[in-house]
């Protein structure tokens, strides 16, 4: 533990650690301390001059953001003295700002807002004329009212430090000084962390804007349910709609802070959709048509099928189901169908990582502060952004060495040392070669130099404090068995080592954890004729069901899976159910229910528990979304003694027991079938030299990102309209094609005009 020194504050003795932030130890104490400029865990700005403070000893008011305490620092927070320069700030801060809050869509969330209401009665001695500016788009996402900027820069350095895309930046100087992009146009990843941290109206969520005033919606704090970092979250709802998706920090303190990502934040229209099933539907007849039914009707008919079909049933689960839904899956096959044939859906088989873990888990916490991170394969940049973010801050804000061994240069080879570009499909050999120390000429296949090891041992062996290897689905089964379990090795009285694995899903590590002894995909599609599938499969995969007997689907969308559908029973999205999924550092975390189910949908652990009560085998869940996690509980190990009360608090996430193996594994067998893939490998290869563009797995359009019609715009090369003033959503096609239709009517279109669009989607226009 650090060195205690004394402070006092406001006449009240702290003791506190030696070079802590004086703001940091006011708030925690606290003594109210008002800001904008200063975020923790940033870069100090010091612009805003709102946190002052008199300190004893000091000729004048402090800025106690950039103060580190200091032993018998004697500091006053609150005076006439402090009120009256916080004043003049805040009078400043208002002297180009309008005063038009009831319009402004951050009105009633503002923090330049509520610090004036709270003072009251501040002063406007300004009388010039303001500098007023429209509003306009910097991304079909991204909207802009630069007039009410007020300078502090947040959004500028979590593009820079959290995101490493510096993509915005302060343009002009003085009075006329405004936040902009490079060329007009946000090219960026379109995360929306700079409409998060603004704490005034000037960059705004455009997929929401104007929908509702934030007091009218209710918040539930919720877990992402895109990607395996289980990002916390809030949805906003109303009404039965959910109207937009925040991780703002007067709502939810999760894991990651306010950070969340393009999908997370702007990918939830799909809840809904118009295109969401709305009842059960029944295909008669094989190449029939899928016919609405009622959910007696429907239950009914997939229990007697299954029945009739003896022990022959495949179990399929999306790794996008909570564990609820996932369990339930494999109770039905075990117990309803008596069967053994089950599988994930998730091509990325974790099992192997996990049965011979040798080292815990990393957190995102020590991810955030390891001293030393190798990343094997993956694009955490584009599939675990949060765990790319807490990486880029270990770099840039920590000074940790991150070494990245990749066949592609990713873009987070800019903020790597050392970067070890392998030839392409060469990473098991660079695995085998780090755990095992196996030479097998690898070098030359990977075509890698020795130096280049040898730079890369000495790193780590130097290393003190966190060294944590993480890496992707695009390493082998075996490969991951091997670097699992040959990770303690690296550990020493000084260093210690933790695992992070990348999985794709929200709830992949879950859907491994609920399935022990699941069988390969593959495996079950090809042995099975009749089928319960919860949630969709790839397309390729889909085509496998062609020849099936009998398949039921449980999905919220008509997909390639649905095609070969007899029954669809219609599932119930996340925003629509209590539930957990459990993230790539093992946490097991809430995912609660913000609207009724839309239209006749029910959550999948129900659908599954009411086929198998049909078939004569009652789970014992009455509906009850507790009694089925504390199934979960009882039956798998590393969540034993977990109940929804203790995985209440989003602040403090609860890790599932992974077993730590202590004897190091027998894994000859998976060396052989690495040295053999090897030994496949070309001598010569030509290198992957290209940086894929940002964006490029994030923007994807899916069955769920696509309903949010602004992800078709950024998958088509994210075009930049003629007229800034109006949605892209008008001036483009969903294929990024020009609409030649509106083409004089947006061109008509100036500041303070306003214009409907003829498709619905005049709440996205601007109405200025
Ligand atoms: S959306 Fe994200 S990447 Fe783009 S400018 Fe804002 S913070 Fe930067
Ligand atoms: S746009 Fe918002 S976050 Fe950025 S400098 Fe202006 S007020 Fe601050
Ligand atoms: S918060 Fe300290 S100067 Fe802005």
């Amino acid at each position: 533990m650090s060195e205690l020194i004394k402070v006092k504050i406001n006449e009240q003795e702290f003791k506190v650690e030696k070079g802590a932030r004086l703001i940091d130890v006011c708030r925690e104490n606290a003594f109210n301390i008002p800001s904008f400029c200063y975020y923790q865990d940033l870069a100090l700005q010091a612009s805003c001059r709102m946190c002052l403070v008199r300190i004893e000893k000091m000729p004048k008011l402090q800025t106690s953001c950039t103060i580190t305490c200091t032993d018998g620092m004697i500091v006053t927070t609150q005076s006439a003295e402090i009120e009256k320069a916080q004043r003049a700030m805040g009078e400043f801060l208002l002297a180009n700002h309008p005063l038009d809050c009831p319009v402004c869509d951050r009105g009633g969330e503002c923090e330049l807002q509520e610090m004036i209401f709270d003072w009251g009665d501040v002063e406007e001695r300004f009388v010039e004329p303001k500098n007023a500016q429209p509003e306009k788009f910097l991304s079909p996402i991204v909207a802009n009212d630069p007039q009410r900027c007020i300078l502090c820069k947040r959004c500028t350095r979590v593009c820079d430090e959290w995101m490493g895309e510096d993509a915005i930046e302060a343009g002009n100087r003085g009075v006329n000084t405004v936040i902009g992009t490079y060329g007009g146009w946000l090219g960026c990843s379109q995360c929306g962390n700079c409409i998060e941290v603004c704490p005034t109206g000037t960059l705004l969520d455009a997929v929401y804007r104007h929908e509702t005033r934030p007091w009218e919606l209710d918040q539930t704090i919720s877990t992402d349910v895109y990607s395996s970092d289980g990002m916390q979250l809030s949805i906003g709802s109303r009404g039965g709609f959910v109207h937009r998706i925040v991780a703002r920090d007067r709502y939810v303190d999760g894991l990651n802070g306010e950070f969340l990502d393009v999908k997370a934040r702007f990918a939830h229209e799909f809840i809904n959709h118009a295109d969401r099933i709305k009842t059960p539907l029944i295909r008669y007849k094989k190449g029939g048509k899928l016919i609405p039914t009622t959910w007696d009707e429907a239950i009914h008919f997939v229990a007697s099928k299954f029945k009739e079909s003896g022990n022959n049933v495949g179990v399929v689960a999306s790794a996008r189901l909570t564990n609820e839904s996932i369990f339930a899956l494999k109770r039905f096959a075990t117990e309803a169908a008596n069967s053994d044939n089950y599988a994930v859906s998730d091509a990325y088989d974790l099992a192997p990582f996990f049965n011979n873990l040798s080292v815990p888990l990393a957190t995102h916490k020590e991810i955030r502060h390891a001293k030393t991170i190798l990343l094997i394969g993956g694009e955490p940049e584009e599939e675990q952004t949060f765990t790319a973010k807490q990486m880029r801050q270990a770099v840039r804000n920590g000074g940790a060495k991150l070494i990245i061994v990749h066949h592609t240069p990713i873009r987070l080879t800019h903020q790597a040392t050392q970067f070890i570009h392998v030839n392409p499909g060469s990473l098991d050999a660079f695995a085998l070669t780090f755990a095992d120390k196996t030479d097998v000429g690898v070098l030359k296949k990977m075509g890698a130099a020795q130096s280049e090891i040898d730079d890369l041992l000495r790193t780590i062996g130097e290393s003190e404090g966190d060294f944590i290897i993480m890496f992707g689905r695009d390493l082998s089964a075996e490969a991951q068995a091997t670097l699992a379990n040959a990770a303690g090795n690296f550990a020493s009285e000084t260093r210690r080592v933790l695992l992070h694995p990348l999985p794709l899903y929200n709830n992949s590590v879950g859907a491994n954890d609920m399935m022990t002894g699941k069988k390969p995909l593959q495996d079950v599609l090809k042995s099975s004729k009749v089928l319960l599938i919860g949630g969709g499969l790839s397309e390729e995969n889909a085509r496998a069901l062609a020849n099936k007997d009998f398949v039921v689907v449980q999905e919220m969308f008509e997909t390639a899976t649905t095609e070969f559908a007899d029954v669809v029973l219609p599932a119930a999205s996340f925003a629509e159910v209590d539930g957990t999924f459990t993230n790539n550092t093992g946490f097991v975390q809430r995912v609660r229910q913000a609207i009724e189910p839309v239209h006749q949908a029910k959550a999948d652990w129900i659908i599954t528990s009411m086929i198998a009560r049909e078939m004569g085998v009652d789970f014992g869940y009455n509906f009850s979304a507790s009694a089925a996690f504390k199934a979960v509980a009882d039956s798998i190990l590393a969540y034993s003694g977990l109940r929804y009360p203790i995985l209440k608090d989003e602040s403090r996430p609860v890790q599932a027991k992974y077993a730590v193996v202590a004897e190091k594994k027998d894994l000859s067998n998976e060396a052989d079938a690495l040295l053999q893939r090897i030994e496949a490998l070309p001598d010569e290869a030509e290198k992957n030299t290209v940086t894929p563009r940002v964006g490029h797995k994030l923007h994807r359009v899916t069955t769920m990102t696509g309903k949010t019609a602004q992800f078709h715009l950024l998958a088509n090369g994210n075009p930049k309209p003629d007229n800034l003033l109006v949605s892209p959503l008008v001036q483009f096609n969903l294929d990024g094609t020009p609409r030649e239709e509106t083409k004089a009517q947006v061109a008509a279109v100036g500041v303070g005009d306003k214009i409907e669009d003829k498709e619905n989607v005049a709440h996205k226009v601007v109405l200025k």
